[in-house]
């Protein structure tokens, strides 16, 4: 979820909702404000898009010169009218991200004193809880501050408080808050891009802060109650809002700027005339003293760094352990101290990838984040950041960020080969020049497109359909799949070739497409064998592969779809684009809300 709050010079209404509309990545199941309006509060609040809450504002505009808002990504209730943020009662209005673990407790004390709820929602609990301080003749700031220590779990939260209009309080225990500084004017947001189109001038609250904020001064309370000194900075998050440019849909301008953005990431990290590896900085860590990598992350970004084990383990002949987030930050895993551990986030603000880092730093280890938004919270605490040079990505569905990751983690495994001893200068050059040949060979996947874009009208038709790789390919299958039910809501499942003997078989048949990926690699003619399989229980197969591929696939009832000859271990960047191309289409023959499907969010900032 996103929080703004704004104490203003004139009316907030409009600015809340223009600093949401940044906030979206975080979640757009429903949103709301609530504002001062003389001596009391009031709310407007609406399910669904952004759009919803604007036309409700504009029937029934509000004035207030102080003002909170809210976007969110529904964890306890329906995402209702009812159950969106602003949470209230009379005396206090209250947004929140993240999650009150107590909250079923602290809801059953509040009603037993008569407190009557009007949410399905944890959130509603901390209006309650202050108000019922603040009913005991409780300053808001006592209220806040004796609030805290009752919730249990992750949050940041802002208050609005009827008859104090310049007044608001912000408090951060895991979930991110900052204070922007204005003329006159102060700011809460839940990250810096929230911030941007008002101020670049910043305070990220640590963890366990609470802040009363008034028009020109924000004081800071640690967890102690003690007044803390942060620090203040400059962010460099852009205020300008992307546009869909000639394109129907932010993912497919951003399924085709990828050979330009992939190749700016490149050149971040490989000097490309001389085609050698040339990380930006010198890392903190010796690559010799690395004994096992772990790699950490969510959805798409958790493909990329599948892609990146098997780089890291054949260049550098390290081993890597590959986890999703959720996962690690709860299995307790033993990390040995000096070791490295890898976090990859598109946003940096995954609330799990987050938790994960903050486990691995605790237990001593290098910490490497490769990030898209260098002002995230993944990005400031982690030791050091790769940045991926993607540009701002806006569909939900990840594209650009992925194969950008890919990049990095390509030059990271050649960096780390070379320093190992694994890889010679010759191999280095080599393999440099073919990451240099990547954004050309993913241009010319783009060309793929007409007839993916025929296929696509198939795959709309099926209930389910499988993907299949080996190696590198077998993420990759895994990326495609979710990229199809994330956007089409269409049923799909990866499996790595070899596995499908093993159970999935006996789901084919005429009904189930089975599109397989495929490079004329080492293990290429295993994978056609996976296929015969296939096509002798009359499955309907998709092959992406190349020309060599195309020519010794000679199995039945297949559609091949032709990509450029390429050193196959790096193929996941160009085969990406087919892939990706494919999801897309088949959602728009599907009329699905492509850049925004049904459920989801960029980037889930609760665990
Ligand atoms: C959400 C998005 C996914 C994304 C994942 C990780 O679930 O819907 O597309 O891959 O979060 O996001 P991150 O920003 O950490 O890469």
């Amino acid at each position: 979820c996103g929080i703004i709050g704004i104490l203003g010079r004139g009316p907030v209404a409009e600015q809340l909702v223009d600093s949401l509309k940044r906030l979206e990545y975080r979640g757009y199941d429903s949103a709301g404000v609530a504002t001062l309006e003389g001596n009391h509060l009031e709310r407007r609040r609406a399910e669904g898009k952004l759009k919803n809450l604007e036309k409700r504002l504009r029937g029934n505009p509000l004035s207030g010169h102080t003002g909170i808002g809210h976007t969110r990504w529904a964890t306890h209730g329906k995402p209702t009218e009812s159950n969106a943020h602003p949470h209230a009662t009379d005396s206090v209005a209250v947004v929140h991200n993240g999650i009150i673990e107590n909250f079923r407790e602290l809801r059953a004390e509040l009603e037993q004193s008569g407190a009557s709820f009007a949410s399905e929602t944890d959130t509603e609990v901390v209006a309650h809880l202050v108000d019922s301080y603040l009913k005991n003749g409780c300053s808001p700031q006592e209220a806040v501050k004796a609030s805290l220590p009752r919730l249990r779990g992750a949050f940041a939260l802002a208050f609005l408080f009827k008859g104090h209009d310049d007044l608001m309080i912000g408090a951060r225990k895991g979930s991110p808050l900052a204070i922007g500084h204005g003329d006159g004017e102060m700011y809460l947001g839940s990250d810096a891009i929230a911030l941007a189109p008002f101020t670049d001038t910043i305070t990220y609250l640590e963890d366990g802060d609470w802040t009363a904020l008034t028009r020109t001064i924000g004081v800071i309370y640690d967890s102690e109650g003690a007044v803390a000194h942060r620090e203040t900075l400059k962010s460099g998050a852009s205020s300008l809002l992307v546009d869909k440019a000639n394109y129907r849909h932010f993912m497919a301008k951003e399924i085709h700027e990828q050979p330009e953005v992939v190749g700016q990431t490149l050149a971040r990290y490989v000097d490309v005339a001389a085609e050698r590896i040339a990380l930006p900085f010198k890392l903190p860590f010796d690559f010799n003293e690395i004994q096992r990598i772990s790699i950490t992350a969510c959805g798409t970004a958790s493909y990329a760094g599948y892609v990146g084990k098997y780089w890291l383990e054949q260049l550098a002949r390290v081993p890597v352990e590959l986890d999703v987030a959720s996962e690690f930050r709860y299995r307790e895993a033993p990390l040995r101290k000096g070791d490295l551990a890898i976090f990859i986030s598109q946003s940096g603000e995954t609330a799990d990838t987050l938790a994960a880092l903050r486990y691995a730093k605790a237990q001593g280890v290098h910490t490497v984040s490769v990030v898209n938004v260098p002002t995230s919270t993944i990005a400031r605490e982690s030791e050091t950041v790769l940045q991926t040079l993607a540009g701002p990505e806006i569909g939900v569905a990840s594209t650009k960020a992925f194969t950008c990751q890919l990049m990095v983690l390509a030059s990271l495994a050649v960096a780390a080969g070379k320093s190992r001893g694994e890889l010679s200068d010759q191999d280095e050059t080599r393999l440099a020049h073919s990451l240099v040949e990547i954004p050309r060979l993913m241009a010319a996947a783009l060309a793929t497109e007409l007839q993916i874009e025929k296929l696509a009208r198939e795959i709309a038709k099926s209930r389910d359909v499988l993907y299949l790789g080996r190696g590198t390919s077998f993420p990759l299958a895994l990326e495609g799949a979710l990229k199809l039910k994330e956007i089409s809501y269409i049923h799909a499942e990866a499996y790595a070739a070899g596995e499908l003997k093993h159970g999935p078989i006996a789901l084919i048949d005429e009904s189930m497409p089975v599109v397989v990926i495929a490079p004329y690699d080492r293990v290429f003619e295993k994978t056609v064998s996976n296929m015969q399989e296939v096509a002798a229980r009359g499955g309907n197969l998709i092959l992406l592969t190349d020309a060599e591929g195309a020519a010794e696939a000679t199995v039945d009832s297949l559609v091949t779809i032709v990509l450029p000859d390429m050193a196959a271990i790096f193929a996941p960047m160009v085969y990406a684009i087919p892939v990706q191309l494919l999801a897309y289409h088949t959602a728009v023959v599907m009329g699905t809300d492509v850049d925004q499907p049904r459920n989801l969010a960029k980037s889930v900032t609760v665990e």
